[in-house]
């Protein structure tokens, strides 16, 4: 080791990396820095749907009426509050580290009259989720900023119920002219790696979003 590299047995710290990274290394992957709560209205932006076409996201993952699903990394809830609708018998659960999302949320819950989101405060390496409770974890745009993703990957294995799924959105790595920071977009073949560890199995890959690829994963 030298002097300006530090190593755990699943992360490395190094004082050389990507301005847009925390200098943490996961199987050979730059975390990116976390999107604070100041940039919320970024999230919240009209323009988004056209960008994005988020409701897709949601008719994509078959939603039943009475299934639990934890939006992990929620933000303001944008999916949560998607999602929930459909949800007519079950709920979602908008996991996020920062406090001041989760007030988002409990403002966005008042505001658009929707009872059946539940914020709920992770911590960096745990969503704080019950074993066997989710039918779902849903994550979009988040995952590359997770400063512990084996950790609150092994929680959300754990959370899920047998047969439940992962579903992860994330910017086309595989694609240099999607116009977004290299640290916040994420290849398949990385994806599909950091999720066998924690023995989630990859199911398909939607290529319906524009700049998104959405990958599904079962727990075996
Ligand atoms: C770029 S935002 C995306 C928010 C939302 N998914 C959306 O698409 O509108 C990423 C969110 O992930 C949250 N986050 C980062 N690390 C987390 C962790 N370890 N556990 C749960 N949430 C986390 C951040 O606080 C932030 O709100």
């Amino acid at each position: 080791m030298n002097a300006s590299t530090t190593t755990s047995t699943k992360y490395e710290q190094r004082t050389i990396h990507n301005p847009d990274g925390i200098g943490k290394f996961y199987m050979g992957r730059e975390i990116a820095h976390v999107m604070g709560h100041t940039g919320a209205m970024w999230l919240e932006r009209p323009s988004r749907e056209a960008e994005e076409q988020p409701s897709k996201i949601v008719n994509a993952l078959e939603l039943k009426p009475n299934n639990v699903v934890a939006d992990i990394g929620a933000g303001t809830g944008y999916l949560s509050f998607l999602m929930a609708p459909t949800l007519t018998q079950g709920k979602v659960l908008a996991v996020d580290i920062q406090p001041e999302m989760l007030d988002i949320i409990n403002f966005f819950k008042e505001e658009k009259h929707i009872d059946n989101v539940e914020p709920i405060l992770a911590t960096l390496n745990s969503p704080n989720l019950p074993p066997e409770s989710i039918d779902l974890a849903v994550m979009v745009d988040a995952y590359h900023e997770f400063e512990y993703p084996y950790e609150v990957m092994e929680g959300i294995a754990k959370a899920l119920k047998p047969g439940g799924r992962v579903a992860l959105v994330e910017y086309r790595g595989e694609n240099p002219f999607i116009m977004i920071k290299g640290l916040h977009k994420m290849t398949q073949k990385q994806v599909k790696k950091e999720m066998q560890t924690v023995g989630l199995t990859w199911q398909e890959t939607k290529n319906l979003l524009p700049q998104q690829h959405l990958m599904l994963f079962i727990k075996a």
